[in-house]
């Protein structure tokens, strides 16, 4: 992962690069770090772990120079550590780099055949040496970059700043994305628009196997052929204005109570209230009567978001689904049929696995819808239509209101499929418009169980393994809310589809091993109750996520129980989702950890 970002400027570079690094700091957050020329000379700074430690650094060893790249670290090859911090350099050549370079072991060798000598345990170091050497056998800097890319394998995208060159900085891409931004005799190259927003709202995108020359007047783009290249700068609308946290302890507590409004402006923009009927925005390329399948990629929180959609797919338009995660979807070949659709979800709408998963079902003729939520990502610009969730910035590194937007979004297209497909007929479509109008007041009656779940989530604190449990699409809710108290409270949680408990994990059940059911009264209410009734018998712990109708009809002693009102069956994933991230986040804070950026995550996922 990691982000980049590089300026050839008028003007000393070293706070920018830092402002703009904080925007990057969702890419990873084990280290940071600059190179700038100092009075032509390259000079670095670096520290490990969160950026505060580099401005610390920075503040007692200031950078100067006008020209420079700066790095957001995510480890993949050598743990965090100064010495494993980008850039990385000899006396020559700074690079920075987002990605893996698969053949650096290779190309180590090589180098240390010739007398290199390594400081660190990274895979992008070989990058700087490669350069160095193609200068030293007589080379400019443009030249010796562009002998040096061929010779990389895997995914990259890479910021190089040369000693001496003050007005060069030069940046090339495979796979890792990367823009240009266009200042005012001043240049840009970063890992996306919203890095560069502080500078510039005039971008261009490079393509895979781009690379760029950038001097302060202007850029040279080449592509992978080394020929001359246009490539259209656009206007972005990424904000200048770093999103702050309000009154909130924590990002995501704010985003998890911004999902009534977030999820009803997305609502909003599917369902049109004068005819009660869903309105996909712009035309489909393909008709959803006339589909036999729909694939559907994503990676974790997405991919939960996916799963619910399954059901939902299946359910209201009787289409089916296949649904993989990206990571082994991309490779298992999957026969796809002729005209089918592919449906990749992101967040981010730059994971490595999402994005190769819809190139794959581009290259086997899908039609390729993708819900995401930056709408200038490379998943948004490579799919044939795009559902925009108009979640808005999600900076907590775990997923809540991109999730629910999702959800909303992935269920008006199930609608619509259903209609179109003639499974639904309208007075069930005005029915189900009503359900997903309802969901932003449900929404935040949920969020009135926050003081409930604050208080539960002091015992949680204190357990070691959580199950949760459900069937239908609370299915994928269980496996959602075991992710996420997993990934910020550390706390070891699975989840599993309620039927599947005894078959084998019903052996961990003892006095003290919580397992949250989520159990709407719906149509397998009552054999959630019969599973349930395994983990009481056995003396297990039992927190209950129900609404009404279900709290009256268990029958059964649970540790406590967590009431909403009485909801469609479609909507109840959007809602239920509320308290199950209420308790991943209290339990997070009960213990301690830093909630907003858990420790080995990043916000985008975009090495494979
Ligand atoms: C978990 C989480 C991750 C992401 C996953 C996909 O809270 O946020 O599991 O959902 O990395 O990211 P996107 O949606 O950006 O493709």
């Amino acid at each position: 992962m990691c982000g980049i970002i590089g300026i050839v400027g008028t003007a000393p570079v070293a706070d920018r690069l830092v402002e703009s690094l904080k925007r990057l700091e969702y890419r990873g957050y084990d280290s940071a770090g600059l190179a700038t020329l100092e009075t032509g000379r390259l000079a670095r700074r670096r520290a490990e772990g969160k950026l505060r430690n580099l401005e610390a650094v920075l503040r007692e060893a200031p950078l100067k120079g006008h020209t420079g790249i700066g790095h957001t670290r995510w480890a993949t090859h050598g743990r965090p550590s100064v010495a494993n911090a980008h850039p990385h350099a000899t006396t020559n050549v700074a690079v920075v780099h987002n990605g893996i370079i698969e053949n650096f072991r290779e190309l180590r060798d090589e180098l240390l055949g010739e007398g290199a000598n390594f400081e660190s345990e990274t895979d992008t170091e070989v990058v700087a040496h490669l350069v160095t050497r193609e200068m030293r056998d007589g080379r400019n800097p443009v030249d010796a970059v562009a002998a040096t890319l061929p010779r990389l394998q895997g995914a990259f995208a890479l910021a190089f700043l040369i000693d001496g060159e003050e007005n060069l900085l030069i940046g090339a891409r495979k796979g890792s994305p990367l823009a240009i931004g266009y200042g005012k005799g001043e240049m840009y190259l970063g890992s996306d628009a919203i890095a560069l927003a502080p500078f510039t709202d005039t971008i261009a995108y490079l393509d895979d196997g781009d690379w760029a020359v950038l001097r302060r007047g202007g850029a040279e783009i080449h592509d992978a052929s080394n020929a001359l290249v246009e490539r259209v700068a656009q206007k972005t609308t990424a904000s200048a204005f770093l999103v702050e946290k309000g009154n909130f302890r924590h990002f995501m507590a704010k985003e998890m109570h911004e999902q009534p409004e977030v999820v009803a402006h997305t609502l909003a923009h599917y369902l049109d209230m004068a005819s009660d009927t869903v309105q996909l925005p712009g035309n489909l390329p393909f008709d959803f009567a006339k589909l036999e399948r729909v694939s559907i990629a994503a990676c974790g929180t997405a991919y939960y978001a996916g799963l619910v959609a399954k059901y939902w797919f299946e359910r209201y338009a009787r289409l089916p689904v296949e649904i993989d995660v990206a990571s082994e979807f991309r490779y298992r070949e999957a026969p796809l049929p002729a005209n089918g659709l592919s449906i990749v979800i992101s967040q981010s709408g730059e994971t490595a696995d999402t994005l190769a998963s819809l190139r794959y079902a581009r290259d086997a003729k899908q039609h390729l819808l993708a819900v995401v939520n930056v709408p200038t990502s490379t998943i948004a610009r490579e799919a044939d239509v795009i559902m925009p969730t108009l979640a808005g910035p999600e900076i907590g590194v775990a997923s809540t209101k991109a999730f629910t937007c999702q959800l909303a979004t992935l269920a008006a297209v199930a609608v619509a499929a259903g209609r179109a497909r003639g499974v639904i007929s309208a007075a069930e479509e005005r029915s189900l418009v009503h359900a997903l109008v309802e969901v932003p007041r449900l929404m935040n009656e949920a969020l009135k169980l926050e003081g409930d779940i604050e208080h539960l989530a002091r015992s949680f604190a204190k357990t070691q393994d959580v199950l949760y449990l459900g069937r239908g699409t609370s299915y994928p809710l269980a496996l959602e809310g075991a992710l996420k108290l997993k990934e910020i409270s550390y706390i070891h949680a699975e989840g599993y589809a309620a039927g599947e408990l005894k078959h084998g994990p019903i052996a961990l059940i003892d006095e003290k091993m919580p397992v949250v059911v989520i159990a709407p009264h719906d149509a397998v209410f009552e054999k959630t109750m019969s599973n349930m009734q395994e983990v009481a018998a056995r003396g297990g712990r039992i927190i209950l996520i129900t609404d009404a109708t279900g709290a009256a009809k268990a029958s059964l002693e649970t540790e406590a129980t967590l009431v909403l009102p009485d909801m469609h069956p479609l909507v109840a994933p959007l809602v239920y989702a509320i308290p199950v991230q209420l308790l991943a986040y209290h339990t997070a804070v009960v213990m301690g950890t830093d909630v907003d950026q858990p420790r080995n995550l990043a916000k985008s996922v975009t090495v494979e």
